[in-house]
């Protein structure tokens, strides 16, 4: 018998995202609002301009998008001050960084990530026949020196979430600057910034600079977390000319829809929305600080909108008795960590209903 399927295909794992909300009303008591802390969202929703944006735009829904997404590349362009030309729109992060590996990895190539990275660069690895080697972290960090020792002729992409989901720690602008300084001129370096515009630090690296110039070097970013459109799926990557045309070639087309695209437009000039995302980010994250420091409960202090913490026991009884409360975080079992869970920062109500509900289960 033919076999039909490939043997790299059936050995993916399958990506277990957080449950969506149409799942988790038929789980829990609808008698009562659902504190939805698993996905990073934000939990302000959408900015309220592109709400409007994308209303007035359905009736245009019978059109085609442009494939080459040209108003929100140039928004972009004009909001970084880099070329459109730079700028490659997609289906949210995860397509971009799927379709880089299916523009850049031969079968054998070995693209090298962080252990507990976001999980798409192993999915993408596997399809295109490449191996993936996952560097542990050090000090829940990306370890550079020690991906910098793991580099061989072979190594085709390194992938850096900066700041890293799920565990939300940084790489500073210094150890980014000696790591390319470092590594050899042949390999592609993939910053993923999902959780740029939360950063509030000035360690924190501009890495489009190395775009400007011309290194090796794709910065990807998205309007799913800060912008509170991740329903609309929207993200974008950075890079120079002949990358962002190869990633485009690979590109299904018109996979950024319309509304997508005007939503997007619309939140970048938001700047009421964004101002109020990151202030209740920033309040909210003190909060939990300090109720975690009040229980002597472990975190990491997170420079995104989620904080990860060890509650140095298994995971399951806990997230089993916060579901009895209606409320849902995300353990990190499938991350190897049994042991931590994962809360996005909600809103003030969310994050005190997170804290009362924890103190009962965590005793
Ligand atoms: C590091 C990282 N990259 C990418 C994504 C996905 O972003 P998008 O919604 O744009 O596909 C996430 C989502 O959680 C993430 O944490």
């Amino acid at each position: 018998m033919k076999k039909l399927i490939r043997d790299n295909v059936l050995k993916i794992e399958h990506y277990q995202p957080g449950l969506p909300l149409e799942v988790l009303k038929k789980e829990l008591d609808l008698g009562r609002e659902i504190c939805n802390l698993a996905s990073n969202e934000n939990p302000l929703g959408p900015s309220p301009l592109a709400i409007d944006a994308v209303k007035k735009s359905l009736e245009d829904g019978h059109l085609y998008p442009d494939n080459s997404c040209i108003f929100l590349r140039d928004r972009i362009a004009d909001h970084l001050g880099i070329s459109p030309k730079t700028l490659c729109i997609g289906n949210g992060t995860t397509e971009l960084i799927f379709l880089m590996g299916v523009a850049f990895l031969d079968p054998g190539d070995t693209f090298i990530i962080s252990e507990s990275s976001f999980i798409m660069a192993k999915i993408v690895a596997q399809v295109m026949d490449s191996r993936l080697i996952e560097v542990p972290l050090k000090e829940y960090r990306h370890d550079l020196d020690a991906i910098l020792k793991t580099i061989t002729s072979d190594t085709k992409i390194v992938y850096l979430d900066n700041p890293m989901n799920p565990i939300g720690t940084l790489i500073t602008q210094d150890e980014v600057t000696e790591f390319m300084e470092k590594i050899p001129e042949d390999i592609v370096v993939a910053f993923d910034e999902a959780y740029y515009e939360y950063v509030n630090k000035d360690s924190y690296p501009n890495t489009l600079k190395y775009v400007e110039e011309g290194r090796n070097v794709i910065v990807f970013r998205t309007f799913s977390k800060l912008y509170g459109l991740a329903g609309l799926r929207v993200g974008y990557c950075a890079a120079k000319e002949d990358f962002t045309n190869a990633i485009q070639r690979v590109s299904p087309p018109f996979s950024v829809n319309r509304f997508a695209q005007i939503g997007a437009a619309a939140a970048l000039e938001d700047k009421e929305h964004i101002r109020k995302t990151k202030e209740m980010n920033e309040s909210g994250k003190r909060f939990l600080y300090e109720n975690f420091d009040k229980m002597s409960v472990f975190y990491i202090p997170s420079e995104t909108n989620f904080i990860t913490i060890d509650v140095k026991k298994d995971t399951k009884r806990i997230c089993e008795e916060l579901q009895k409360s209606n409320v849902i975080v995300r353990p990190l079992t499938m991350y190897g960590k049994s042991t931590f869970l994962r809360v996005t920062i909600g809103t003030p109500e969310q994050n005190k209903r997170f804290i009362d509900a924890f103190k009962k289960s965590y005793q």
